[in-house]
Protein backbone atom coordinates (compact mmCIF):
# COMPACT_ATOMS: atom_id res chain seq x y z
CA UNK A 1 0.00 0.00 0.00
CA UNK A 2 1.15 3.65 -0.67
CA UNK A 3 0.41 6.06 2.19
CA UNK A 4 0.36 9.56 2.00
CA UNK A 5 0.82 10.74 5.26
CA UNK A 6 0.50 14.34 5.98
CA UNK A 7 1.67 16.20 9.37
CA UNK A 8 4.14 13.49 8.83
CA UNK A 9 6.86 15.54 10.26
CA UNK A 10 4.83 16.64 13.43
CA UNK A 11 4.66 14.18 16.84
CA UNK A 12 2.12 11.68 15.72
CA UNK A 13 2.86 11.78 12.57
CA UNK A 14 5.89 10.98 12.62
CA UNK A 15 5.49 8.13 15.85
CA UNK A 16 2.84 6.82 13.06
CA UNK A 17 5.09 6.91 10.06
CA UNK A 18 7.59 4.76 12.49
CA UNK A 19 4.98 2.67 13.01
CA UNK A 20 4.03 1.54 9.53
CA UNK A 21 7.15 1.15 8.03
CA UNK A 22 8.01 -1.60 11.35
CA UNK A 23 4.77 -3.12 11.24
CA UNK A 24 3.71 -3.55 7.39
CA UNK A 25 7.13 -4.36 5.48
CA UNK A 26 5.48 -3.90 1.98
CA UNK A 27 4.16 0.02 2.96
CA UNK A 28 5.70 2.82 1.27
CA UNK A 29 5.37 6.42 2.90
CA UNK A 30 4.71 9.77 1.04
CA UNK A 31 5.54 11.86 4.19
CA UNK A 32 4.18 15.26 3.33
CA UNK A 33 4.54 18.20 5.56
CA UNK A 34 4.30 22.16 5.61
CA UNK A 35 7.02 22.23 8.23
CA UNK A 36 5.68 25.06 10.45
CA UNK A 37 6.86 25.65 13.85
CA UNK A 38 5.87 22.52 14.91
CA UNK A 39 7.34 20.45 12.06
CA UNK A 40 10.53 18.96 12.73
CA UNK A 41 12.33 16.68 10.02
CA UNK A 42 14.91 15.77 13.15
CA UNK A 43 11.44 13.18 13.98
CA UNK A 44 11.48 11.86 10.36
CA UNK A 45 15.78 11.55 9.98
CA UNK A 46 15.80 7.38 10.61
CA UNK A 47 13.96 7.00 7.75
CA UNK A 48 15.78 9.32 5.15
CA UNK A 49 18.17 6.41 3.45
CA UNK A 50 14.69 4.00 3.26
CA UNK A 51 13.97 2.90 0.21
CA UNK A 52 9.88 2.70 1.74
CA UNK A 53 9.94 6.16 2.48
CA UNK A 54 9.86 10.27 0.51
CA UNK A 55 9.68 13.24 1.91
CA UNK A 56 7.70 16.45 0.31
CA UNK A 57 7.78 20.12 1.72
CA UNK A 58 4.27 21.40 1.25
CA UNK A 59 1.05 22.90 2.45
CA UNK A 60 -1.93 20.77 2.38
CA UNK A 61 -4.15 24.03 1.67
CA UNK A 62 -1.33 24.24 -1.78
CA UNK A 63 -4.12 21.98 -4.10
CA UNK A 64 -1.40 21.45 -6.74
CA UNK A 65 1.58 20.54 -4.45
CA UNK A 66 -1.39 18.09 -2.58
CA UNK A 67 -2.37 16.56 -6.24
CA UNK A 68 0.99 15.94 -7.04
CA UNK A 69 1.76 14.10 -3.75
CA UNK A 70 -1.58 12.21 -3.72
CA UNK A 71 -1.21 10.31 -7.37
CA UNK A 72 -0.29 7.05 -7.35
CA UNK A 73 -1.09 6.59 -3.57
CA UNK A 74 -3.66 4.17 -2.62
CA UNK A 75 -4.53 5.81 0.74
CA UNK A 76 -4.37 9.08 2.73
CA UNK A 77 -3.98 9.21 6.54
CA UNK A 78 -4.24 13.50 7.88
CA UNK A 79 -2.42 14.41 10.79
CA UNK A 80 -1.48 18.06 9.59
CA UNK A 81 -3.04 20.42 11.54
CA UNK A 82 -2.72 23.55 14.09
CA UNK A 83 -3.06 21.64 17.24
CA UNK A 84 -2.28 22.98 20.61
CA UNK A 85 -5.24 25.43 22.26
CA UNK A 86 -2.99 27.79 24.01
CA UNK A 87 -2.01 29.23 19.93
CA UNK A 88 -5.66 29.03 19.39
CA UNK A 89 -6.76 31.44 22.04
CA UNK A 90 -3.88 33.30 21.27
CA UNK A 91 -4.37 33.29 17.04
CA UNK A 92 -7.40 31.01 15.37
CA UNK A 93 -6.36 32.15 11.68
CA UNK A 94 -4.12 29.24 10.87
CA UNK A 95 -5.98 26.97 13.29
CA UNK A 96 -9.45 27.79 10.38
CA UNK A 97 -7.18 27.89 7.30
CA UNK A 98 -4.80 24.46 7.64
CA UNK A 99 -7.85 22.51 9.85
CA UNK A 100 -11.12 23.33 8.15
CA UNK A 101 -9.55 24.77 4.51
CA UNK A 102 -7.14 22.21 4.24
CA UNK A 103 -9.62 19.51 4.76
CA UNK A 104 -11.35 20.69 2.07
CA UNK A 105 -8.09 20.74 -0.22
CA UNK A 106 -6.94 16.86 0.99
CA UNK A 107 -10.64 15.34 0.60
CA UNK A 108 -11.13 17.34 -3.13
CA UNK A 109 -7.51 15.24 -4.32
CA UNK A 110 -8.43 11.71 -2.65
CA UNK A 111 -11.54 12.04 -4.52
CA UNK A 112 -9.82 12.59 -7.55
CA UNK A 113 -7.26 10.37 -7.73
CA UNK A 114 -9.79 7.98 -6.52
CA UNK A 115 -7.93 7.03 -3.39
CA UNK A 116 -9.27 3.36 -1.61
CA UNK A 117 -9.10 4.80 1.71
CA UNK A 118 -9.00 7.63 3.48
CA UNK A 119 -8.43 8.37 7.81
CA UNK A 120 -8.66 12.15 8.97
CA UNK A 121 -6.87 12.26 12.56
CA UNK A 122 -9.46 14.10 15.03
CA UNK A 123 -9.70 14.35 18.42
CA UNK A 124 -12.20 13.81 21.65
CA UNK A 125 -11.99 17.95 22.14
CA UNK A 126 -14.81 18.23 19.44
CA UNK A 127 -17.62 16.76 22.17
CA UNK A 128 -16.28 19.67 24.48
CA UNK A 129 -16.28 19.26 28.38
CA UNK A 130 -17.46 16.00 29.55
CA UNK A 131 -18.80 16.42 33.19
CA UNK A 132 -19.54 12.87 34.12
CA UNK A 133 -19.54 9.69 32.06
CA UNK A 134 -18.03 9.39 28.22
CA UNK A 135 -19.02 10.35 25.02
CA UNK A 136 -19.71 7.82 22.82
CA UNK A 137 -19.49 8.52 18.84
CA UNK A 138 -22.59 9.52 18.49
CA UNK A 139 -22.39 12.07 21.39
CA UNK A 140 -23.26 15.80 20.53
CA UNK A 141 -20.07 17.75 19.29
CA UNK A 142 -19.75 20.70 21.57
CA UNK A 143 -16.50 22.12 21.09
CA UNK A 144 -15.74 25.23 23.33
CA UNK A 145 -12.28 26.72 21.83
CA UNK A 146 -10.73 27.67 18.60
CA UNK A 147 -8.59 24.88 17.93
CA UNK A 148 -11.53 22.29 18.68
CA UNK A 149 -14.12 24.17 16.79
CA UNK A 150 -11.93 24.20 13.86
CA UNK A 151 -11.16 20.27 14.34
CA UNK A 152 -14.98 19.92 14.29
CA UNK A 153 -15.68 21.71 11.33
CA UNK A 154 -13.07 19.49 9.77
CA UNK A 155 -14.07 16.26 10.50
CA UNK A 156 -17.81 16.96 9.54
CA UNK A 157 -16.57 18.54 5.78
CA UNK A 158 -14.59 15.10 5.91
CA UNK A 159 -17.64 12.74 6.42
CA UNK A 160 -19.35 14.87 4.07
CA UNK A 161 -17.42 13.84 1.33
CA UNK A 162 -18.61 10.02 2.11
CA UNK A 163 -22.16 11.30 2.08
CA UNK A 164 -22.28 13.53 -0.50
CA UNK A 165 -19.31 11.74 -2.87
CA UNK A 166 -18.49 8.21 -1.46
CA UNK A 167 -15.36 8.39 -0.80
CA UNK A 168 -14.37 5.78 1.70
CA UNK A 169 -13.11 8.55 4.67
CA UNK A 170 -13.04 7.22 8.68
CA UNK A 171 -12.38 9.81 10.88
CA UNK A 172 -10.63 8.92 14.35
CA UNK A 173 -11.14 11.16 17.64
CA UNK A 174 -8.20 10.63 20.15
CA UNK A 175 -7.67 11.42 23.10
CA UNK A 176 -4.42 13.32 24.55
CA UNK A 177 -1.21 11.37 23.63
CA UNK A 178 2.07 11.50 24.96
CA UNK A 179 5.05 9.93 23.77
CA UNK A 180 9.02 10.90 22.03
CA UNK A 181 8.82 13.85 19.68
CA UNK A 182 6.16 16.12 21.23
CA UNK A 183 6.58 19.61 20.51
CA UNK A 184 7.53 21.44 24.25
CA UNK A 185 4.37 23.29 24.30
CA UNK A 186 1.89 20.78 25.70
CA UNK A 187 1.47 19.93 29.34
CA UNK A 188 4.17 16.90 29.58
CA UNK A 189 7.11 18.09 27.32
CA UNK A 190 6.32 22.06 29.19
CA UNK A 191 6.51 20.13 32.89
CA UNK A 192 9.05 17.56 32.11
CA UNK A 193 11.95 19.77 30.46
CA UNK A 194 11.11 22.73 32.79
CA UNK A 195 11.42 20.17 35.97
CA UNK A 196 14.93 19.04 34.06
CA UNK A 197 16.04 22.64 33.67
CA UNK A 198 14.27 23.35 37.39
CA UNK A 199 12.43 26.00 35.68
CA UNK A 200 8.79 26.50 37.14
CA UNK A 201 5.80 24.17 36.16
CA UNK A 202 3.23 26.07 35.18
CA UNK A 203 0.02 24.85 36.14
CA UNK A 204 -3.75 26.54 34.90
CA UNK A 205 -5.92 27.26 37.45
CA UNK A 206 -6.33 24.93 40.57
CA UNK A 207 -4.87 21.97 38.55
CA UNK A 208 -7.71 20.12 38.98
CA UNK A 209 -8.71 19.71 34.83
CA UNK A 210 -8.49 15.82 34.20
CA UNK A 211 -6.99 14.24 31.06
CA UNK A 212 -6.81 10.43 30.20
CA UNK A 213 -2.90 10.33 28.71
CA UNK A 214 -2.55 8.02 25.90
CA UNK A 215 1.27 6.74 24.52
CA UNK A 216 1.68 7.71 21.12
CA UNK A 217 1.74 4.05 19.99
CA UNK A 218 -1.35 3.18 21.40
CA UNK A 219 -2.52 5.68 19.16
CA UNK A 220 -0.85 5.15 16.07
CA UNK A 221 -2.28 1.01 16.11
CA UNK A 222 -5.74 2.81 16.96
CA UNK A 223 -4.99 4.65 13.76
CA UNK A 224 -3.58 1.78 11.20
CA UNK A 225 -6.49 -0.79 12.44
CA UNK A 226 -9.17 1.70 11.24
CA UNK A 227 -7.31 2.50 8.05
CA UNK A 228 -7.19 -1.19 7.85
CA UNK A 229 -10.38 -2.94 8.89
CA UNK A 230 -12.47 0.60 9.43
CA UNK A 231 -16.02 1.36 7.61
CA UNK A 232 -16.12 3.90 5.46
CA UNK A 233 -18.24 7.39 6.74
CA UNK A 234 -17.91 5.56 10.13
CA UNK A 235 -16.08 7.48 13.34
CA UNK A 236 -14.13 5.90 16.01
CA UNK A 237 -12.94 7.10 19.41
CA UNK A 238 -9.36 6.33 20.51
CA UNK A 239 -8.85 6.56 24.44
CA UNK A 240 -7.99 4.97 27.60
CA UNK A 241 -9.96 5.00 30.76
CA UNK A 242 -7.60 6.31 33.71
CA UNK A 243 -8.26 9.71 34.60
CA UNK A 244 -5.69 11.90 35.85
CA UNK A 245 -5.53 15.81 36.98
CA UNK A 246 -3.06 18.30 36.54
CA UNK A 247 -1.31 18.56 39.87
CA UNK A 248 -1.15 14.98 40.19
CA UNK A 249 0.59 14.74 36.37
CA UNK A 250 3.00 17.40 37.76
CA UNK A 251 3.56 15.57 41.00
CA UNK A 252 4.20 12.33 39.08
CA UNK A 253 6.82 14.44 36.37
CA UNK A 254 8.80 15.89 39.37
CA UNK A 255 9.06 12.56 41.60
CA UNK A 256 10.27 10.70 38.19
CA UNK A 257 12.78 13.27 37.93
CA UNK A 258 13.70 13.68 41.74
CA UNK A 259 13.23 17.21 41.94
CA UNK A 260 10.95 19.56 44.50
CA UNK A 261 7.41 20.13 44.33
CA UNK A 262 7.93 23.83 45.13
CA UNK A 263 9.03 23.81 41.26
CA UNK A 264 4.86 23.78 40.88
CA UNK A 265 3.30 26.85 40.29
CA UNK A 266 -0.51 27.55 40.03
CA UNK A 267 -1.00 30.33 37.02
CA UNK A 268 -4.21 31.97 35.76
CA UNK A 269 -6.60 29.65 33.89
CA UNK A 270 -6.71 28.87 30.24
CA UNK A 271 -9.97 30.80 28.76
CA UNK A 272 -12.43 28.25 28.04
CA UNK A 273 -11.00 25.69 29.85
CA UNK A 274 -12.25 22.12 29.31
CA UNK A 275 -12.20 20.31 32.49
CA UNK A 276 -12.62 16.53 31.57
CA UNK A 277 -12.01 14.51 28.51
CA UNK A 278 -13.95 10.94 28.48
CA UNK A 279 -14.13 8.72 25.62
CA UNK A 280 -15.84 5.20 25.21
CA UNK A 281 -14.14 3.53 22.71
CA UNK A 282 -16.01 0.18 22.26
CA UNK A 283 -16.32 0.33 18.56
CA UNK A 284 -12.21 0.35 18.08
CA UNK A 285 -12.11 -1.86 20.59
CA UNK A 286 -14.56 -4.36 18.74
CA UNK A 287 -12.32 -4.59 16.07
CA UNK A 288 -9.61 -5.86 17.83
CA UNK A 289 -7.77 -2.57 19.09
CA UNK A 290 -6.54 -2.51 23.10
CA UNK A 291 -4.05 0.26 24.39
CA UNK A 292 -0.60 -1.83 25.15
CA UNK A 293 0.78 0.96 27.83
CA UNK A 294 -0.68 2.07 31.36
CA UNK A 295 -0.33 5.21 32.64
CA UNK A 296 2.32 5.01 34.64
CA UNK A 297 4.27 3.23 31.98
CA UNK A 298 3.81 5.93 29.15
CA UNK A 299 4.71 8.66 31.75
CA UNK A 300 7.58 7.04 32.55
CA UNK A 301 8.97 6.28 29.03
CA UNK A 302 7.82 10.12 27.54
CA UNK A 303 9.84 11.27 30.65
CA UNK A 304 12.73 8.73 30.03
CA UNK A 305 12.79 10.16 26.38
CA UNK A 306 12.90 13.22 27.29
CA UNK A 307 15.98 12.86 29.53
CA UNK A 308 18.37 10.69 26.71
CA UNK A 309 17.11 13.49 24.04
CA UNK A 310 17.98 16.82 25.36
CA UNK A 311 19.28 17.65 22.29
CA UNK A 312 16.08 17.51 20.38
CA UNK A 313 14.24 19.67 22.84
CA UNK A 314 17.34 22.35 23.77
CA UNK A 315 17.14 23.17 20.02
CA UNK A 316 13.54 24.02 19.72
CA UNK A 317 13.24 25.59 23.03
CA UNK A 318 16.90 27.48 21.92
CA UNK A 319 14.91 28.73 18.89
CA UNK A 320 11.29 30.91 18.27
CA UNK A 321 10.08 28.98 20.90
CA UNK A 322 11.22 32.15 23.32
CA UNK A 323 8.71 34.16 22.23
CA UNK A 324 5.57 32.02 22.69
CA UNK A 325 6.82 30.67 26.13
CA UNK A 326 6.84 34.46 27.20
CA UNK A 327 3.58 35.76 25.71
CA UNK A 328 1.79 32.62 27.19
CA UNK A 329 3.70 32.43 30.40
CA UNK A 330 5.62 35.84 31.42
CA UNK A 331 2.93 37.65 32.87
CA UNK A 332 1.11 34.60 34.48
CA UNK A 333 4.58 32.73 35.79
CA UNK A 334 5.27 36.55 37.64
CA UNK A 335 1.59 36.40 38.90
CA UNK A 336 1.72 32.93 40.17
CA UNK A 337 0.89 31.09 43.08
CA UNK A 338 3.02 28.29 45.47
CA UNK A 339 0.36 24.76 45.47
CA UNK A 340 -0.27 24.16 49.20
CA UNK A 341 1.56 21.50 50.93
CA UNK A 342 -0.06 18.02 51.78
P1 LIG B 1 1.86 18.58 15.86
O1 LIG B 1 1.57 20.02 16.06
O2 LIG B 1 2.99 17.96 16.60
O3 LIG B 1 2.08 18.26 14.31
C1 LIG B 1 1.31 18.83 13.32
C2 LIG B 1 2.10 18.71 12.01
O4 LIG B 1 1.29 19.26 10.96
C3 LIG B 1 3.40 19.50 12.01
O5 LIG B 1 4.44 18.70 11.50
C4 LIG B 1 3.13 20.68 11.09
O6 LIG B 1 4.28 21.14 10.40
C5 LIG B 1 2.10 20.08 10.15
N1 LIG B 1 1.26 21.10 9.53
C6 LIG B 1 0.59 22.13 10.13
N2 LIG B 1 -0.06 22.86 9.21
C7 LIG B 1 0.18 22.28 8.02
C8 LIG B 1 -0.24 22.58 6.68
N3 LIG B 1 -1.01 23.63 6.41
N4 LIG B 1 0.20 21.77 5.70
C9 LIG B 1 1.01 20.70 5.95
N5 LIG B 1 1.43 20.40 7.18
C10 LIG B 1 1.02 21.17 8.20
O7 LIG B 1 0.50 17.84 16.20
P2 LIG B 1 0.23 16.38 16.77
O8 LIG B 1 0.14 16.45 18.23
O9 LIG B 1 1.16 15.43 16.13
O10 LIG B 1 -1.24 16.14 16.21
C11 LIG B 1 -1.45 15.62 14.91
C12 LIG B 1 -2.93 15.61 14.61
O11 LIG B 1 -3.60 14.83 15.59
C13 LIG B 1 -3.56 17.01 14.68
O12 LIG B 1 -4.45 17.15 13.62
C14 LIG B 1 -4.27 17.03 16.03
O13 LIG B 1 -5.43 17.83 15.95
C15 LIG B 1 -4.62 15.57 16.22
N6 LIG B 1 -4.67 15.10 17.61
C16 LIG B 1 -3.64 15.36 18.49
C17 LIG B 1 -3.69 14.84 19.78
C18 LIG B 1 -2.59 15.11 20.78
O14 LIG B 1 -2.77 14.84 21.99
N7 LIG B 1 -1.43 15.61 20.39
C19 LIG B 1 -4.79 14.07 20.20
C20 LIG B 1 -5.82 13.84 19.27
C21 LIG B 1 -5.75 14.34 17.98
O1 LIG C 1 -7.56 15.72 23.99
C1 LIG C 1 -6.87 15.73 22.77
C2 LIG C 1 -6.11 17.03 22.64
O2 LIG C 1 -5.06 16.96 23.60
C3 LIG C 1 -5.52 17.24 21.25
O3 LIG C 1 -6.58 17.37 20.33
C4 LIG C 1 -4.65 18.50 21.22
O4 LIG C 1 -4.01 18.61 19.96
C5 LIG C 1 -3.61 18.38 22.30
O5 LIG C 1 -2.86 19.58 22.35
C6 LIG C 1 -4.24 18.10 23.66
O6 LIG C 1 -5.00 19.23 24.11
P1 LIG C 1 -5.05 19.66 25.66
O7 LIG C 1 -5.41 21.07 25.72
O8 LIG C 1 -5.82 18.70 26.47
O9 LIG C 1 -3.49 19.40 26.04
P2 LIG C 1 -2.41 20.31 26.77
O10 LIG C 1 -1.19 19.47 26.88
O11 LIG C 1 -2.30 21.67 26.21
O12 LIG C 1 -3.05 20.46 28.23
C7 LIG C 1 -3.30 19.32 29.04
C8 LIG C 1 -3.89 19.80 30.37
O13 LIG C 1 -2.87 20.49 31.10
C9 LIG C 1 -5.04 20.78 30.20
O14 LIG C 1 -5.97 20.58 31.25
C10 LIG C 1 -4.37 22.15 30.36
C11 LIG C 1 -3.23 21.85 31.33
N1 LIG C 1 -2.02 22.68 31.15
C12 LIG C 1 -1.48 22.75 29.88
C13 LIG C 1 -0.33 23.48 29.68
C14 LIG C 1 0.28 23.57 28.29
C15 LIG C 1 -1.43 23.30 32.22
O15 LIG C 1 -1.94 23.21 33.37
N2 LIG C 1 -0.29 24.03 32.00
C16 LIG C 1 0.28 24.15 30.78
O16 LIG C 1 1.34 24.83 30.65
Amino acid sequence: MRILVTGAAGFIGSNYVRYVLSEHPNAYVVALDKLTYAGNLANLAEFAKDPRFEFVRADICDTEAVGDAIAGCDALVNFAGESHVDRSVIDPAAFVRTNVEGIRVLMEAARAHGLQRVVHVSTDEVYGHVPVGSADEDARLAPRNPYSASKAGGELLALAYFTSFDLPVMVTRGANTIGPFQYPEKAIPVFVTNAIEDKPLPIYGEGKAVRNYMYVCDHCAGIDLVLHKGNPGEVYNVGVEFEVNTLTLATSILDLLDKPRSLMRLIEDRPGHDYRYSLNSARLEALGWQPQYTFPEALAETVNWYVENEDWWRAIKSGGYGEYYERNYAERLARSRPVAAG
